[in-house]
């Protein structure tokens, strides 16, 4: 009789959708959280304890402390997420930890999330909504919640990775100019038309939509401060889907006080979830719950690449979306 291999023994700091953890359970002895508590970074470490692998969300932050005082069994972080700003890349080389994303699954989610966003600040929907269920909808007149429309206007969009690519897409089905700027300009084939600005400098003046879709890195910490918030055009909006850290709120706060800005779509923020107070006061802030890869096709899909990143690194095979 062949004795069976024993497997891997893994942390899973999040619960995850069924499928997912049912899989999990077969091919690992994972460790689950039922009750989808955050675990403390100490805590986690301690959980930790004689695991090969963490399966991880950005809730959790491994800072080059935390890798440092993780057991030495761990060899994967394997992500359930495509930011990986919540890790210290650099530090996770220096420990020999393997670290994996899971990209491309939730590009059309989180383009969805930021048609939502553009649709929803441009026409007023969180005012509308609120409204209804308050109800003080009294009437309807000429002048009643009028909004700006987003058809055949100008998309621009910072970062023009794998998200972005399908936000423009989306923005084309609205008939919608793309601008965009990022680190490298695309062939013609990935344009398909799009217009390149070499600087967000340049970007900005043509933005009557604003779609942030570039990383957390440190080039990006604070980009859109109240300088660059003065290049846009009057009455611009501004849509988030990326990471908070991207935008300076007190200086979007302003702008939309002001009604330099005419609205914001945010579905991140610095501080999640406890956001920068000023945008809950604002009528003209369209607000959700980084929700961008929110649905069950692509939390599945996102928790089976997870798995496949780890099933190759089990395996000796290079994993496919390895980034440390
Ligand atoms: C996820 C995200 O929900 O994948 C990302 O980077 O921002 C979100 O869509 C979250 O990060 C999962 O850990």
């Amino acid at each position: 009789m062949t004795e069976k291999r024993s497997l891997p023994r893994v942390l899973v700091t999040r619960k995850l959708p069924a499928a997912v953890e049912e899989r999990l359970g077969r091919d690992y002895a994972p460790i689950l959280n039922p009750d989808d508590c955050l675990y403390s970074a100490d805590d986690m470490i301690r959980a930790a304890a004689g695991c090969a692998a963490v399966v991880a969300c950005h809730t959790e932050k491994f800072t080059a402390d935390v890798l440092a005082r993780l057991p030495d069994s761990v060899k994967l972080i394997a992500n359930f997420s495509v930011g990986v700003d919540h890790v210290d890349l650099s530090a996770a080389r220096e420990r020999g930890i393997t670290v994996t994303n899971t990209p491309d699954v939730l590009s059309d989610a989180t383009a969805e999330i930021a048609m939502l966003l553009i649709l929803g600040a441009a026409r007023r929907a969180a005012e509308g909504e609120a409204l209804v269920r308050t109800r003080k909808w009294r009437d309807w007149s000429p002048t009643f919640m009028v909004g700006t429309q987003v058809t055949g206007k100008r998309l621009g969009i910072i970062g023009m990775g794998r998200i972005g690519l399908v936000v423009a897409e989306r923005g084309r089905g609205f008939d919608m100019e793309i601008h965009y700027h990022n680190r490298h300009r695309l062939d013609a084939e990935g344009e398909k038309g799009a217009l390149y600005h070499d600087s967000v400098e340049g970007l900005l003046p043509n933005c009557d939509f604003l779609s942030i879709n570039c990383p957390n890195t440190p080039e990006t910490v604070g980009l859109l401060n109240a300088g660059l918030i003065e290049l846009l055009p009057p009455q611009a909006i501004v849509v988030n889907t990326a990471r908070g850290t991207v935008i300076d709120d007190e200086a979007l706060i302003g702008a939309l006080k002001s009604g330099r800005i005419r609205a914001a779509g945010l579905d991140v923020f610095n501080n999640e979830p406890d956001i920068h107070p000023g945008y809950r006061g604002l009528a003209n802030t369209f607000l959700l719950p980084h929700i961008g890869s929110a649905t069950i096709e692509t939390r599945d899909a996102m928790g089976f690449r997870a798995l496949d990143n780890m099933d190759a690194f089990f395996e000796g095979r290079e994993p496919g979306d390895r980034v440390a």
